[in-house]
């Protein structure tokens, strides 16, 4: 970026408060934003004239009003497929986690409070034979079915389309949600975040999925509904639940640290080296083509 663009970075990674992304916003041609840079109506219909184009350092984009922007015609970008397999490896990660306890057993060691081996010590649940319900079969819900299917567990999902039968991979389609939950002994959603999906874990939604059914979430915190979640694992109607995004984060509902029945992660789901690269690379390729006349890689329409 530096090579070729005259960049005002942010060079401690503070979040920008929307009057300061406008005002930063004023010697710019274009915005190269995060998860973390609200992009709602009122900051887009406020920024300068000069701004083009505003391309997210990451797949998913609800943070940004794309009518809003589209609107003003300032061009929008994402970085999809860069991040696939980093993102499924932590569901896969999440799965095992909250499966197996492992946040519990790490903090044992770390507090210094393991006594000694037990037959009845720390006890999981095993993730092989088991059913995975995937709320969202795009490329990371795929990628996570493709490991899950090297760990023979049995692969269920619901998706707007059913996939063709390659892309399948042996998998179940459900034409709805209400049909998925009730085959999920796992839950993993990779659905994105839009107004339809707001909430879609909600006190109805977890009643559907069967008793101690585990849940993963490596899309948005948003979609789940926290009140539920939380009296769910208390009353233990859902087993465990593995999270890598959350409402409001980072100030996540405390009571998530405190229950012994969770594995939280920070959001790290494309937190990889290789990938973080590829998607910083994506989102200048972006820029680039843009800049150039050129039709953007991975443009976000309505
Ligand atoms: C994304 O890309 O949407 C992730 O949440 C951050 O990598």
């Amino acid at each position: 970026m530096q090579k070729d663009y005259q960049p005002d970075l942010n060079g401690s990674d503070e979040i920008y408060g929307q009057e300061e992304l406008i005002e930063r916003a004023k010697s710019a041609d274009a915005l190269l934003v995060t998860v973390t840079d609200t992009l709602n109506r009122e900051v887009i219909e406020r920024l300068p004239r000069s701004i083009q184009m505003i391309a997210t350092f990451s797949v998913g984009y609800d943070q940004i009003d794309v009518a809003a922007a589209q609107e003003r015609k300032i061009a929008v970008s994402n970085t999809p497929g860069v991040l696939t397999n980093a993102t499924a490896d932590i569901a896969m990660l999440l799965l095992l986690g909250a499966a197996r306890g492992a946040g519990n057993g790490e903090q044992a060691i770390r507090q210094n409070t393991w006594r000694n081996w037990a037959p009845t010590g720390f006890l999981g649940r095993d993730l092989t034979g088991k059913r995975l319900g995937i709320l969202g079969m795009g490329r990371i819900g795929r990628a996570v079915a493709k490991r899950a299917q090297a760990f023979d567990m049995e692969i269920h999902y619901h998706n707007r389309s059913q996939l063709p039968e390659h892309e399948e991979a042996g998998a179940h389609y459900h034409d709805s949600l209400e049909s998925l939950l009730p085959n999920c002994d796992f839950l993993s959603i990779h659905a994105a975040s839009t107004p339809q999906t707001r909430g879609i874990i909600n006190t109805g939604t977890l009643q559907a999925l069967p008793p101690g059914a585990i849940i993963v979430n490596t899309a948005r915190g948003d979609l789940v509904d926290d009140n539920a979640l939380i009296s769910a694992l208390k009353s233990g109607h859902i087993g465990a639940a593995g999270l890598d995004v959350f409402n409001d984060e980072p100030q996540l509902d405390p009571r998530y640290r405190t229950l012994p029945n969770t594995f939280l992660l920070p959001h790290l789901g494309s937190a990889t080296l290789e990938t973080r690269n590829a998607m910083g690379f994506c989102a200048l390729d972006n820029l680039d083509a843009f800049f150039a006349g050129k039709a953007l890689p991975n443009p976000v329409t309505l």
